[in-house]
């Protein structure tokens, strides 16, 4: 009997992807009640247990064996008008055959990946950028032009720059941006309106695409930000959104909207690789949800997570460490001065309160070393509070080299 190795069998494209870190290393093993300031997950009690609970009986209740099939289910349909419809509350005008609806944003960066990405194809990203995606662009290609981020979201003038070099010296450019320009995951920064323009100016120069990550979009504390999507006037933003940071992130609701040749391509290998049964769940829900509503008291309970984080900030961090005010979304990126915060994860873990390691962000991972990332979404501000008290003195402790 001849031995199976499995590795012989794999493609070339895996077996280079595999040399990269195992998927979710950035996630911390945490110690029973640690302050979990390192998930980006929606708060416990602002996930829609019972309305969810309601949308799936009166969903059985209407259509009694259909959403348990492959297809057939009209809510289904249903979902994507709704999904349009939210859309257009944002600028954004995206027919049925414009729109695909995926297993969460991820899914979707997935398929973009596989439909423009070969392993030579060279893409930028922002530096730092959500790893989720970094894992997933690395499953397909080791070229990156890395552009970075400060308070005022991704320096277009640095990509500019960097794509006039790469045009000089006859270089690849890249064939798309992935991008989050509003509240990012990790820095919770925004993109100002002028860099908003700008890059969608230097995406017609360079003619590259633009992936737009919109999963934070409707979590604003004050006014919303116009999404490139609704800027583009040549159809080169792929725009990615998704359900799962206002309503809930294991119904793994998420969508592209592009123009149909894009979405066609997607749709080719997404092929119905869906869940029927959480897609019409969803329309369920929305049908029986005010969501303006729901969604003003997101933002506000949200606003006032993020007030106490910040307050806390200002009151226990040693005057070395500076960080971004964000204007939305679950984040705010942190920098201390020399400390290496993967080392300082582990006092801190013991400690019991958590964070994400900047390294995790970056390309080159030594560039985040300096770095973490606090999530306010998930405790709450009494928590909030007390997980910052306790890194202070972990950070304080450390500073003072003890
Ligand atoms: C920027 C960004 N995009 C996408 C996602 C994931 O979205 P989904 O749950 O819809 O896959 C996240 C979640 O953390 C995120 O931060």
């Amino acid at each position: 009997m001849i031995e199976v190795n499995a590795e012989s069998y794999f493609s070339e494209n895996i077996k280079s992807a595999l040399k990269n870190d195992p998927p979710g290393e950035w996630m911390p093993k945490l110690p029973d009640k640690c302050i979990r300031l390192s998930s980006g997950f929606p708060a416990p009690s602002l996930v829609p247990v019972e309305q969810l609970k309601d949308a799936v009986a009166s969903l059985l209740e209407e259509e009694n064996d259909l959403p348990l099939h492959y297809i057939g289910s009209p809510k289904v349909a249903k979902l994507k008008e709704q999904i349009q419809e939210r859309l257009q509350e944002h600028d954004i005008q995206a027919s049925r055959d414009e729109l695909l609806i995926t297993s969460g944003a991820c899914q979707a960066i997935d398929l973009i990946a596989r439909i423009l990405m070969d392993e030579s194809t060279v893409i930028a990203i922002e530096s730092p950028t959500y790893m989720e995606a970094l894992e997933i662009f690395q499953n397909y290609t080791s070229h990156f032009v890395t552009v970075p981020v400060d308070e005022h979201g991704l320096d277009t003038e640095m990509l500019e720059e960097m794509l006039e070099e790469r045009k000089r010296k006859g270089v690849t450019l890249p064939q798309f941006l992935y991008t989050i320009p509003t509240f990012q995951n990790p820095t919770g920064t925004t993109m100002s309106t002028e860099r908003r323009k700008h890059v969608l100016k230097l995406a017609d120069k360079y003619d590259f695409l633009i992936v737009e990550d919109d999963a934070y979009r409707e979590l604003y504390f004050d006014k919303p930000s116009i999404p490139l999507k609704a800027m583009d006037q040549e159809d080169r933003v792929l725009y990615v959104g998704s359900l799962s940071k206002v309503v809930a992130t294991g119904m793994r609701i998420g969508w592209v909207a592009a123009s149909p040749e894009f979405i066609t391509a997607l749709s080719w290998f997404k092929k119905d690789l869906g869940h029927p049964f959480a897609q019409a769940t969803m329309a369920s829900f929305l049908e029986n949800t005010d969501m303006e509503k729901r969604l003003k008291s997101l933002r506000e309970a949200y606003k006032i997570k993020c007030d106490a984080l910040l307050s806390a900030l200002e009151q226990y961090l040693p005057p070395s460490v500076s960080w971004y005010v964000p204007e939305g979304g679950y984040f705010v990126w942190v920098k201390t001065e020399g400390i290496d915060t993967s080392e300082l994860l582990t006092e801190a873990l013991s400690d019991g309160v958590s964070y994400v390691p900047g390294q995790y962000f970056f390309l080159n991972q030594q560039d985040g070393k300096a770095f973490l990332r606090l999530s306010f979404s998930y405790e709450n501000p009494k928590e909030i509070d007390e997980g910052i008290q306790k890194l202070g003195n972990v950070l304080k402790q450390m500073l003072s080299g003890k």
